[in-house]
């Protein structure tokens, strides 16, 4: 009973908090799910860290845009709150080994989309600053890959300063907080993508491309852009699909290096990824870009909460102050150069940079 209790209210509170003036669906879902006993024993039938409202709605969603839950799909699609409710309801209690299924199986994607902004500038100065004139990303915790697609992308900062392909049907925009502007150098070629992650998504599969779509909540007010976006970014990236490395990445990333050609920069990217790794992982990642750099020169690109990526600094701030930290770490010759370049907020729909040319 008191474990239903909590649940009720931790349903109650996203649909009344979290959803509400976002997501009227959402809302009208997790407030009816908090209030059906059985739905909520249902829910329990998924491992406890897997019964937030934003995978079990997920996984409802999955399972409404494969067509095995028609009836919420519907509902769905006629914003009707009352028939999302009764529909989630139903689906709930009729395929619950299969919602679970989909919850334990996932990881839900944030969708703020200011990646590519963040990460374009910071890699294009780890270029400048190595002299390189080739790069390799190997974007580690990299869930789709989309990160790897960062010179695809158009992005355009603050009151139009563009970076990226100007020509790209992928755009991002980023306001930029206090007067110094983003580098305007261009990053040099791309010539090998490798992605690295425990549970890589492949774009090009349909059910992890269902998945991202499954992640979007169905009518948040900007859902048009969001789902034409993501659309957007899954073609751009099925057109040249990263080659994807499954496993930890302490262990997989002397493999992910040997993918990058000698003549090529190894960039190493990390976006809000290495909170999910214990202290001594971080190390142990940070040890590793050490050794590839006994070889050659290495670069890394972090966009990580305050003090969560070891070894860059923390301009002062306090943790988990809601903003990130844009880090830069150039190994090479035995020297290891960390910096600050910026700080950003809503995953890159903000920044600050700070570095000076
Ligand atoms: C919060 S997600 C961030 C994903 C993405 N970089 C972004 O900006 O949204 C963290 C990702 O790191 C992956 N991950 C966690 N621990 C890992 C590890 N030890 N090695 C490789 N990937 C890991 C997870 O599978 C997950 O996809």
């Amino acid at each position: 009973m008191g474990r239903a209790r909590t649940l009720a209210q931790v349903y109650r509170r996203f649909g009344e908090v979290d959803a509400a003036g976002t997501s009227p669906l959402y809302e009208r879902v997790a407030v009816a799910l908090s209030e059906s006993g059985e739905a909520l024993r249902a829910i329990e039938a998924a491992p406890a860290r897997k019964r937030h409202p934003t995978v079990i709605l997920a996984a409802l969603h999955d399972l409404a845009l494969a067509g095995r839950a028609p009836a919420l799909a519907a509902a769905y699609a006629a914003a009707d709150g009352d028939a999302a409710a009764g529909a989630a309801i139903e689906t709930l209690l009729r395929m619950t080994d299969s919602v679970v299924a989909v919850a334990v199986r996932r990881r839900t994607r944030p969708d703020e989309t200011g990646r590519c902004a963040v990460l374009y500038p910071a890699i294009a100065e780890a270029a400048r600053r190595v002299g390189a004139n080739a790069i390799g990303l190997i974007d580690v915790g990299c869930s789709a890959g989309l990160n790897l697609n960062v010179d695809r992308v158009a992005v355009t900062y603050g009151r139009g300063q563009p970076l990226g392909d100007p020509s790209s049907p992928v755009r991002f925009s980023s306001s930029i907080v206090g007067d110094r502007p983003v580098p305007a150098g261009a990053m040099p070629e791309v010539v090998a993508r490798v992605g690295v992650d425990l549970d890589p998504l492949d774009v090009t599969d349909a059910d992890d491309a269902r998945w991202l779509r499954a992640c979007l909540w169905p009518d948040q007010p900007d859902q048009p852009e969001r789902g034409a976006r993501l659309e957007a970014e899954l073609a751009l990236a099925a057109t040249a699909p990263p080659l994807l490395l499954a496993g930890d990445a302490v262990e997989v990333l002397p493999d992910a290096f040997a993918r990058v050609p000698a003549d090529a920069l190894p960039v190493v990217t990390t976006t809000w990824a290495l909170s999910r790794f214990s202290l001594e992982s971080r190390l142990r990642f940070l040890q590793r870009l050490d050794e590839a750099a006994l070889g050659r020169a290495v670069a890394w690109v972090s966009a990580e909460g305050v003090g969560v990526a070891p070894a860059i600094p923390t301009l002062g701030d306090r943790r988990a102050s809601g903003h990130s930290i844009i880090g830069l770490a150039v190994f090479g010759q035995s020297v290891l150069r960390t910096e600050a370049v910026g700080r950003c907020w809503s995953r890159g729909r903000m920044l600050a940079w700070l570095a000076g040319s």
